[in-house]
């Protein structure tokens, strides 16, 4: 019997070469889908467990730094070509810089909204454009009536500064805030389409993102005493919230960016 939940999917992971979108595409792994890993860094190590783990595996070096509307639009074109469709776009890729607000630099505050919200908006763009124009047929077809019927999802990582304004990171908040508004704009005009646009908003989670505030004992003391759970988050503990945004369980969800931090918002 096949038990394994996103068999016969191909699954997007951006920024999957380390930390939270590794773990989600490792996930996506072991529940069968087939992982397309884009990332300007080294994906070899996600590769290699992907395979391990008797997933399909391809990888496209990009960086969002430079993506433009037209270059998503060929980017995603190629993956269709090679993977033969896609059913799930995880925009995880993300950069942060840090700097008290007054300083902060205009390169740092154009790097973030680049990478951090334009690119995963020309994705998004293209991946909803291709179901829209084609792709949804194609899906229709291959999967033979079966039910349910299949839809397109979109897993977008937002933040607790999609809510919070944060401390020396005003142009991460603002990508942040912008993907929560992106995320709810597209469910708006594309939901009924048979398309699901979901953020998940992961609390603070040990990855190289936040090695900085770790090892700064006071910031790191006064975040661990306002979690809940009193533990920072692992990549694993995000990644199965996306597997359930991304799958037919969440249907009815669209717009919506769910906490995943161990109750920090809750305080
Ligand atoms: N760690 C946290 O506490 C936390 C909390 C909330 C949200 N997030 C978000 O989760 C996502 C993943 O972050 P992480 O903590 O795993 O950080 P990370 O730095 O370990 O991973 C970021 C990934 O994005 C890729 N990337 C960076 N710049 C890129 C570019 N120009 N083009 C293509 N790929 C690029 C990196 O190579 C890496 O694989 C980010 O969007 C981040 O903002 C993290």
């Amino acid at each position: 019997m096949n038990t394994k939940r996103f068999e016969n999917k191909v699954a997007i992971v951006t920024g999957a070469s380390r930390g939270i979108g590794q773990g989600i595409a490792l996930a996506f792994a072991r529940e069968g889908a087939h992982v397309v890993s884009v990332d300007i860094g080294d994906q070899t190590e996600t590769g290699t467990k992907a395979k391990a783990l008797g997933a399909k595996f391809n990888s496209y070096t990009e960086d969002f730094g430079k993506l433009t509307q037209k270059g998503a639009a060929d980017l995603i074109a190629k993956i269709i070509a090679d993977a033969g469709r896609v059913d799930i776009l995880v925009n995880n890729a993300g950069i942060i810089r840090r700097a008290p607000i007054v300083d902060h630099p205009e390169a740092d505050w154009n790097a973030l909204l680049q990478i951090n919200l334009s690119a995963p908006f020309f994705l998004t763009q293209a991946v909803a454009k291709w179901w829209v124009t084609g792709g949804r047929e194609q899906a229709d077809r291959e999967n033979g009536g079966r039910a349910p019927a299949p839809r397109l999802k979109v897993v977008n990582i937002a933040s607790m500064l999609s809510f919070q304004g944060g401390i020396f990171v005003p142009g991460y908040t603002a990508a942040k805030s912008g993907i929560a508004g992106i995320t709810k704009a597209f469910a708006n005009e594309l939901a009924k389409e048979r398309c699901n646009f979901n953020a998940i908003a992961p609390g603070y989670v040990a990855t190289e993102n936040t090695r900085p505030l770790r090892e700064d004992e006071k910031r790191a003391e006064s975040i661990l005493a306002r979690i809940p759970e009193a533990r920072w988050a692992t990549p694993e503990d995000i990644a199965e919230p996306i597997l359930f945004l991304a799958s037919s369980a969440a249907d009815y969800m669209n717009g919506t960016i769910m906490n995943v931090d161990g109750g920090w918002l809750a305080r």
